[in-house]
């Protein structure tokens, strides 16, 4: 088929590579020149494993290409996906449709014979109804039909979820729409992937109550893990003890300085808004925002703890500054609060992450940004691990404690076991056990 992807982001560009990889002719259209510039001279500007491959593979064989000329693509497409960012409106929190709307508004006037839309960013439900009826208004005569094919892949592992998905969800009531989907997807359905096909409305809701829910289960288990610090008692263990009951299932059971990134943090506000616009308020969502958002700035009271209550005049090194490990992605990043919180009680910030600090300068001020761990530690007071990045999981303590001003680790991601780490002589604070 040919394919049209409107927003060549994370998801777009993730997307469209992973539908030219299935033998699909695909046009990654976006607006932003520069973006565009660079895939076509073979850069890709995002970080995400196993991209940089499937894209050139793509290219090359002529299956996947790039353009800022939205009308050229939608056009020639038999399906058009609009792939572009949601963000938090400024000010209320709703989800800003005013990019799916443009997008639906450009792609009204290009279109030619019958085309699927395919709304697959993150919407708030009758969102399919507005582009629906936006496309009717700009042509009245076009043919189409708006379907809702929510994403669910995660940064970091977006081609191998893309590939595999737990299930692939289309919200549609339209059957020459329903065979397009089938059509584009055929090789998860060979490969037996779950594919849900529901009304529009529903799918669009499915994806907000599951980054709901996932949310729900991070914050759920960091307020365990409060308790747990408080009462003596581990919070690995806990975790442990609950995740293998399968009606509660051990992923997503992490605990951490809580949750942040592009999406749980901006979707689970605008369910909370369309829960208000509906008379249907969402309390146990609005519990876990609101315990959320305190939860990032309490981290750094966690590391002044571990210094004997005072920050000031202290270095503090910070490893990890992307909201998970295995992407470049910022936004919303827990490392940026916690960051301007240390700054806020006086401490002096170095930081190291692998592949996010270019990203980072945008959101973080007054940070020395380091090359690597162990120059990142020089002078610190104490060094605190906020993203879990593989290489961070064996880090030399001896090399470490030789620079370093003092030997504190704060681990916020628990990812060493506290015997082993106060074996090396340091003092060693991680989240819901006791401290070392
Ligand atoms: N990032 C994720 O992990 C993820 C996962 C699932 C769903 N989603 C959802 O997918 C959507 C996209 O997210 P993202 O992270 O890829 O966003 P992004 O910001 O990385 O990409 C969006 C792109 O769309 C482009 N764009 C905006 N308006 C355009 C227009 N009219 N024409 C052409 N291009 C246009 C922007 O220039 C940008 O490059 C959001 O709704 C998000 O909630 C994201």
């Amino acid at each position: 088929m040919r394919v049209a992807m409107i927003g060549t982001g994370y998801v777009g560009l993730v997307s469209g590579a992973c539908f030219a990889d299935f033998g699909h002719e695909v046009t990654c259209v976006d607006k932003d020149k520069g973006k565009i510039a660079a895939l076509e001279g073979g850069e890709v500007p995002i970080y995400e494993p196993g991209l940089n491959d499937l894209v050139a593979v793509n290219t090359r064989a002529g299956r996947l290409k790039f353009s800022t000329d939205l009308p050229g693509a939608v056009a020639a497409a038999d399906a058009v996906f609009i792939a572009v960012g949601t963000p938090s409106r400024r000010g209320d929190g709703h989800a800003d449709l005013s990019y799916v709307f443009d997008a639906a508004r450009e792609i009204a006037g290009a279109l030619d014979g019958f085309t699927v839309v395919i709304t697959k960013s993150t919407v708030p439900v009758g969102t399919g109804d507005e582009v629906e009826h936006i496309i009717r208004e700009t042509r009245p005569d076009a043919q189409y039909a708006v379907v809702s094919n929510p994403e669910f892949l995660r940064e970091g592992a977006a081609i191998q979820d893309f590939k595999h998905p737990d299930r692939i969800v289309v919200g549609t009531a339209d059957a020459t729409a329903r065979e397009a989907m089938t059509e584009l997807y055929r090789p998860l359905f060979l490969n037996r992937s779950a594919i849900l096909f529901t009304d529009r409305r529903t799918a669009e809701l499915i994806k907000y109550a599951a980054n709901a829910f996932l949310a729900t289960k991070i914050t759920f288990i960091n307020e365990i893990a409060d308790l747990a610090e408080k009462v003596g008692a581990d919070v690995q263990e806990i975790a442990r003890g609950i995740g293998l009951d399968n009606r509660i299932g051990s992923k997503f059971l992490h605990v951490g300085p809580g949750f942040g990134g592009s999406c749980f943090p901006k979707d689970t506000v605008a369910l909370l808004k369309t829960g208000q616009d509906h008379g249907s308020p969402m309390r146990i969502v609005e519990a876990v925002v609101a315990v959320n958002d305190v939860r990032k700035r309490a981290m750094a009271r966690k590391v002044a703890t571990a210094l004997g209550g005072d920050l000031r005049g202290k270095t503090i090194a910070v490893l990890g500054l992307t909201f998970k490990p295995n992407t470049d992605d910022m936004r919303d990043s827990p490392s940026i609060p916690l960051v301007t919180a240390l700054q806020d009680m006086g401490a002096k910030v170095r930081a190291f992450d692998p592949v996010g600090m270019e990203q980072a300068k945008a959101f973080i001020g007054d940070v020395t940004f380091c090359h690597d761990a162990y120059s990142c530690a020089e002078g610190a007071s104490a060094l605190v691990i906020v993203t879990e990045w593989e290489q961070f999981r064996a880090l030399d303590f001896e090399r470490l404690k030789a620079v370093m001003a003092r030997p504190v680790l704060v681990d916020l991601r628990n990812i060493y076991l506290p015997d082993d780490v106060a074996r090396h002589g340091f003092v060693y604070e991680s989240i819901g056990r006791a401290q070392k």
